[in-house]
């Protein structure tokens, strides 16, 4: 691929077998085919595609990479204690990465840098919107290496996150501040962090205690329980089979 002209723009309909197509090539899991559904149409998820306008015509305007996010509300997010008091009481949100991919022969040119400055630059146009954030499997180093270089924190490391065919993966959680986002830094902040973080705490040992009773639950009633994505904290991802919940790996 000599000299390409890599555009930005958003995925549409017409997208619906490439986006699924490159899916399937980058990710360890399987994603539903509503996920694509929902991306091609905007239905509560933002995206952005990128195509090689230098190819043929017919190719031109095919997908070569593509970055997919959803807006959260902040006081029901895994991070909440990472914000400033403000940020748990109202209704500010946080900006959520669900799949970030690049195809092979187009990697280091900048793409994702490119995709993931548009997520940045959307989150900061949203006035409630304090961060952006998603998540990482702990071996996945070209991404890791992206998130420091676009200057992303890495706030937590998540033992046993991902469940990919019987085995556990560490995830990380990287954050970028928007729009004066901030950690918590008052005595008072401190306070409502702790006890947040406490309360997330205690809501894994009872997802934990739950989880023999969830094994009796119906594979239907389990889909639609982890479309819930980040309103449960940290909930373990299962991507043995079908995958509903959406996180980059
Ligand atoms: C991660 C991914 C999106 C990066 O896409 P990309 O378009 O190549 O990214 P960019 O070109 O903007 O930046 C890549 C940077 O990572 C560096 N890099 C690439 N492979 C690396 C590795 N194994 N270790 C460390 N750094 C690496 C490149 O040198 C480049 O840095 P530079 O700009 O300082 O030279 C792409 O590799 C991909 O699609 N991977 C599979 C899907 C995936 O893992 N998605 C992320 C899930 S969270």
């Amino acid at each position: 691929m000599v000299n390409p002209k890599i555009c930005y723009r958003p995925i549409r309909p017409s997208d619906f077998d490439s986006l699924e197509h490159i899916h399937v090539k980058l990710f360890p899991i399987r994603y539903e085919s509503t996920f694509f559904q929902d991306v091609v149409n905007g239905r509560d998820i933002v995206s952005w595609g990128a195509v090689d306008s230098s190819q043929p015509h017919g190719q031109s305007d095919q997908l070569i990479g593509f970055v997919t996010v959803r807006i959260v509300l902040a006081k029901e997010s895994e991070i909440v204690d990472m914000l400033g008091y403000d940020s748990s009481k109202s209704g500010q949100t946080l900006v959520y990465i669900l799949t970030l991919g690049v195809v092979d022969s187009y990697r280091n040119h900048g793409i994702a840098s490119s995709l993931i400055r548009e997520v940045i630059k959307y989150a900061s146009s949203i006035p409630t919107c304090r961060a952006v954030y998603l998540h990482v499997i702990s071996y996945n180093n070209p991404a890791i290496y992206l998130y420091k270089k676009m200057s992303f924190k890495c706030i937590r490391r998540l033992q046993g996150f991902y469940l990919i065919n019987g085995q556990q993966y560490d995830s990380y959680l990287f954050l970028y501040y928007v729009n004066g986002g901030r950690a918590p830094c008052s005595p008072l902040e401190l306070l409502a962090a702790m006890l947040s973080y406490m309360r997330s705490g205690f809501k894994l040992v009872a997802a934990k205690l739950c989880k023999s009773e969830d094994r009796k639950m119906s594979r239907w009633s389990k889909c639609k329980e982890s479309h819930s994505l980040v309103s449960v904290t940290h909930n373990k991802r299962n991507l043995a089979v079908e995958y509903t919940g959406y996180e980059c790996v």
